[in-house]
């Protein structure tokens, strides 16, 4: 059984961009520059958003943070996107989620133009993904993907079970994992809380990627012997013994489920870890104008 290291590939990946960064910058070329709007003082934002800011500074890129506070307009925050679109120094932006309730995010997601979406939510993102066009992907697809490729993992023509059809994990997944290349290429289905015979199909899966958010779902008898396990979830349990005051659970039973596996992520360190070095990627991808 390999675990697979989310915290340590992440890592290594950002120093390589770092690297990128300084060989384009000696090129003469301009530092990558990433532009966030965070709205309101919601703790879980707060922390992703100084990380994303943290992870500019590691891979050498600019970074741009814009505050508003809980009663900002939706036209407020259109106006700067719009500033944002035209502004030829930033590469890309994203506004972080959730939104307060007065604000539509599906308005602000498309007002974003789709070259500096580095989110991958904008629909023509979506869109061009789902037929194979240069896009951006959301982190946490483009976050497996990349551990699968690392981990020189195979998919081609295996069977690929995906448990949760969220727009930003479930189905992405499935469209990255049924596209013609690899990684990808594997037959694809796709199962959620309807479904009937959902754990005879995880059965039968050479990899089952767990992203239903309920921890510990996944059991040993669900999974075949062999099986590459992603476990997506990421679900704060209370935990009395810890400071936090809860403990980071995933949607697959580690303990049980790890010795029948021949790849397997942990949580914490294995996806998580990997979203904002998509967001990253993600950002020098826009800084090089490739589509
Ligand atoms: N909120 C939680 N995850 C994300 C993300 O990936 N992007 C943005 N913009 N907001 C989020």
């Amino acid at each position: 059984m390999t675990l697979i290291d989310g915290k340590a590939t992440s890592e290594l990946i950002k120093q390589e961009i770092a690297a990128e960064v300084e060989a384009r910058i000696s090129r003469g070329e301009k530092r990558p520059h990433l532009a966030a709007i965070l709205v309101g003082h919601d703790g879980g934002s707060e922390t992703y958003v100084a990380n994303k800011v943290k992870a500019c500074e590691v891979c050498g890129f600019k970074s741009t943070l814009i505050r508003y506070e809980d009663d900002v307009t939706e036209e407020i925050l259109l106006q700067k996107i719009k500033e944002l679109n035209n502004d030829a120094d930033v590469d890309g932006f994203i506004v972080q989620l959730p939104l307060p309730r007065h604000i539509n995010e599906q308005h602000i997601i498309e007002a974003i133009d789709y070259r500096k979406d580095v989110d991958g939510f904008h629909p023509v993102n979506v869109g061009r993904m789902s037929i194979g066009l240069p896009c951006f992907v959301s982190a946490t697809p483009a976050g497996i993907l990349e551990l699968l490729r690392r981990y020189d993992i195979h998919t081609s023509g295996k069977k690929c079970v995906i448990l949760g059809r969220s727009n930003i994990v479930g189905k992405p997944m499935a469209t990255l994992m049924m596209q013609k290349h690899v990684p990808g290429d594997a037959t694809v289905t796709v199962c959620h809380s309807h479904s009937q015979n959902l754990v005879e199909e995880c059965r039968e899966a050479d990899i089952l990627i767990a992203a239903m958010g309920q921890p510990n779902f996944v059991k040993a008898d669900m999974v075949k012997e062999g099986a590459v396990v992603i476990d997506v979830g990421t679900t704060r349990v209370p935990d009395a013994t810890r400071k936090s005051g809860f403990k980071l659970t995933g949607d697959v039973k580690f303990d049980e489920v790890a010795p029948k596996c021949s790849f397997i992520t942990p949580v914490p360190g294995g996806v998580g870890p990997m979203t904002i070095c998509s967001l990253m990627m993600n950002t020098l991808k826009a800084a090089k104008h490739l589509f």
